[in-house]
């Protein structure tokens, strides 16, 4: 008998501390808060504590999921975690998910390095996994912790990412497809544009040697081992790249009128207003949930969806495009049928 990958229930975590406009506009006060806000649409963003990891945050989320009832933990059969900042280089965070949470030694674990199109990457490959027999019951987990990496003196990041993680469970059912029309794309010519440039095996940080800050035009201060981002230059690619991925969703057999909401990654309100009216989108079926949290990266998917199931614009029955795209440059679109 065929077997449908399909979301069952979504959950998600923010740390505790926030970060909101009124403190960033105190650290630089060249942009006010209404400044910040009609910018961004971001009111406040969530920071992990000093000792606070992705991996506490994606535990907390998977936690509040299998405790919710909808499955039980020992059917889990697959965990992915999608992260940039891991607990360690090695071994990979899904395995150390995978005793924390107390599933089965039968459960296959792995890590994948996506950013802000990994919820839509964890979905394709889930359902790869369920729909060839590999798997019934996916955790996938997406949890990131970018402010470790941001300068506090760089406002040009500080002001848009968030902390965050989301559990997704992907389950086998018996009719569908729940989701469909994968589209992937790929273009690491803009590697440079979003980047932590040393930390790794090209660039090792030098022991006991702190990186040199510099301070660019803008006057925001970071140095070689904070995370770097070209805004323009990553605006300019979503604007070229993602209206093309959108429309290779659709074709004669599915069309724009069959969808009734947009679950685009939640980058800043700047990104999205333009990206939804270069598309011509309806802004009543476009998600828009980054206030509270801001950009956080591969959750920012599964947490519009949870907040737009919580506010009862999802529902059952209901149709939607999700697209995901940044670092990398990476993006990737797909139809959920929730
Ligand atoms: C970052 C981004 C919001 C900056 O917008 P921009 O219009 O390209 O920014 P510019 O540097 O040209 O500045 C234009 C104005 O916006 C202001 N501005 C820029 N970033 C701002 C921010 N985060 N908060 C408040 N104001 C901001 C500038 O100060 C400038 O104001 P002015 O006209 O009063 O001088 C935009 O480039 C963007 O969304 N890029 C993609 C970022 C992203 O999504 N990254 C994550 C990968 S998914």
């Amino acid at each position: 008998m065929n077997q449908f990958a399909r979301i069952t229930a979504i959950e998600y975590e923010l740390p505790e501390k926030t970060l909101s406009n009124d403190e960033l506009a105190r650290d630089f006060p060249e942009w006010n808060v209404e400044k910040i806000f009609s910018k961004t649409g971001i009111n406040v963003r969530h920071i992990v504590a000093a000792d606070e990891c992705a991996s506490d945050l994606a535990f907390r989320a998977c936690e509040k999921l299998l405790n919710s009832g909808v499955v039980e933990r020992s059917d889990i059969d697959f965990i992915m975690l999608c992260t940039q900042s891991p607990d360690y280089f090695l071994p990979a965070t899904a395995c150390i998910l995978q005793d924390r949470l107390k599933l089965s030694t039968q459960c296959g674990a792995f890590d994948y390095n996506q950013g802000c199109s990994g919820f839509i990457y964890g979905l394709g490959l889930a359902k790869g996994l369920i729909e060839t027999g590999q798997a019934k019951n996916i955790l996938l987990v997406t949890a990131e912790t970018y402010s470790k990496y941001i300068n506090p003196a760089d406002k040009s990041v500080r002001t848009l990412f968030g902390d965050a993680a989301a559990a997704t469970l992907v389950q086998a059912t018996e009719d569908g497809p729940y989701i469909d029309r994968f589209r992937y794309g790929t273009d690491g010519a803009g590697a440079k544009n979003l980047i932590v440039p040393i930390g790794g095996s090209r660039h090792p940080s030098t022991l006991n040697q702190e990186p040199d800050l510099y301070t660019d035009d803008s006057g925001n201060t970071r140095s070689d081992a904070d995370l770097y981002m070209n805004g323009s230059e990553i605006f300019e690619f979503s604007m070229t790249r993602i209206p093309q991925l959108f429309f290779s969703i659709f074709d004669q057999d599915f069309t724009l009128d069959q969808v009734d909401l947009f679950a685009f990654h939640q980058a800043n309100k700047f990104m999205l207003d333009s990206l939804r009216r270069r598309i011509k989108l309806p802004v009543d079926k476009f998600i828009a949930e980054f206030e509270h949290c801001g950009n956080t990266v591969s959750s920012s998917i599964p947490i519009a969806l949870k907040k737009s199931l919580e506010k009862g614009v999802l529902v059952e029955g209901k149709t939607v495009v999700g697209v995901g795209f940044g670092v990398g440059y990476s993006w990737a679109g797909c139809v959920i049928k929730w």
